[in-house]
């Protein structure tokens, strides 16, 4: 079976694992602020937090915000669930705004429209690794806070690099990520008040100048432990070797699925902004069905799964927030089509070859009415 991601480890992520190890230093120590420095130099960030996940990071992002019972924050419904259960956890309420059809990224149009007197921060998703328009977002006045989980390497059209902007951005370095560290994630800001404050809280709330047993504020424990800080690091020193390998499979992609009619592909780079390749999702043609060709898919020996639903017909929102398919068309259109394909920085081109074949395979197939399903005549 081709998976559908594979993280790349090697010898150096074991050299500086082993002398954490032999340190006797697991937590708390010089690989934390060495990760940190390395990462907020590497995106040219003026600061940088390194946090047990990308949830953790965008959780505290949005206190730092100052985001709270009863708020509002505008964000997209087509994200992975973690960039919409962080604001449930302040006790306030996602406000969901449409995407970009081509982008896949929050609507700058649509989140204006969103925008209330309760609106307290901004929400925007680099979905799949593709810059939002974040500088359109800038002009509506309210704190933004970027979830860049997914977009490591991605560059906005103005050159700067996602993460860069000044705003609260966090990055997750899960497994399937472009680095990882296992689990964990990384906070960038511009905000020495808010690398203060995250600092704090992601440590139970202790103050810098204060004792272990004195805490001053809430905290959690958000920690990323040193051992994974020395997996960071040497990821980090590889990551633009990671970053083109990725990119190389994403042409491979492109060339050998352009051909399949009615597949849409992710949307090339234009305008200067330029994607962290992720993910290679794609949509499959209208009237395709797409369950279906994940099953066919992985009886031909490829992993693939439907990436992403979308947020606000989720169980949970849809009770809490009585959301209804219609909502949002765009997104939910996407949604209902998108598969995402293996990728990963080791995938060979024959590999990828022997993907876009199962695929092409699968949806020549005539779709057959599964027992007790309707499909009107036309
Ligand atoms: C868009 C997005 N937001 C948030 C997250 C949450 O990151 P983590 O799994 O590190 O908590 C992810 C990770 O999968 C993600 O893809």
């Amino acid at each position: 079976m081709i998976p559908l991601a594979r993280p790349v480890l090697g010898d150096r992520e074991l050299e500086l694992v082993e002398a954490v190890l032999r340190s006797g230093q697991l937590s708390l120590g010089p690989r934390v602020p060495a990760f940190e420095d390395a990462f907020a130099r590497r995106l040219g960030a003026a600061h940088a937090s390194a946090v047990s996940s990308g949830t953790a990071g965008l959780h505290l992002a949005l206190r730092a915000a100052g985001v709270s019972d009863g708020d509002e924050v505008v964000t997209s419904p087509f994200s992975f669930v973690a960039s919409a259960n962080v604001v449930l956890y302040e006790r306030a309420r996602p406000v969901f705004a449409d995407i970009d059809p081509v982008t896949l990224n929050l609507d700058p149009q649509a989140a204006a429209a969103a925008v209330t007197h309760r609106t307290t921060a901004l929400l925007p998703v680099h979905i799949f690794g593709y810059p939002a328009d974040v500088p359109a977002l800038e002009g509506l006045g309210c704190p933004i806070v970027e979830d860049a989980c997914e977009a490591l390497g991605a560059v906005h059209r103005d050159g700067t690099p996602v993460g860069a902007r000044g705003h609260s951005a966090v990055f997750g370095f899960y497994a399937n990520k472009q680095l990882t560290t296992g689990e964990g994630g990384m906070l960038t800001t511009g905000d020495a008040g808010t690398k203060a404050r995250v600092d704090s809280e992601r440590n139970q709330g202790r103050a810098e100048d204060m004792g272990w047993l004195d805490h001053d504020r809430l905290g959690f424990n958000y920690r990323l432990s040193d051992i994974a800080c020395a997996i960071g690091l040497g990821q980090l020193e590889r990551l633009d070797g990671l970053l083109a390998a990725r990119a190389r499979v994403a042409g491979w992609y492109r060339e050998a699925l352009g051909p399949i009619e009615g597949l849409e592909l992710p949307c090339p780079d234009h305008d200067g902004d330029r994607r962290g390749w992720f993910v290679f999702v794609v949509q499959v043609p209208r009237g395709a069905d797409r369950d279906d060709a994940v099953r066919e898919l992985a009886r031909l020996g490829v992993q693939s799964k439907p990436y992403l639903p979308a947020i606000h017909l989720m169980s949970l929102y849809r009770e809490r927030f009585g959301h209804r398919e219609g909502e949002f068309p765009v997104c939910e259109d996407v949604a209902a089509r998108s598969l995402a394909l293996p990728f990963f920085p080791e995938l060979t081109e024959p590999e990828v070859a022997e993907v876009a074949r199962a695929l092409q395979t699968v949806l020549e197939k005539p779709t057959v009415p599964g027992p007790g399903t309707y499909r009107s005549p036309s």
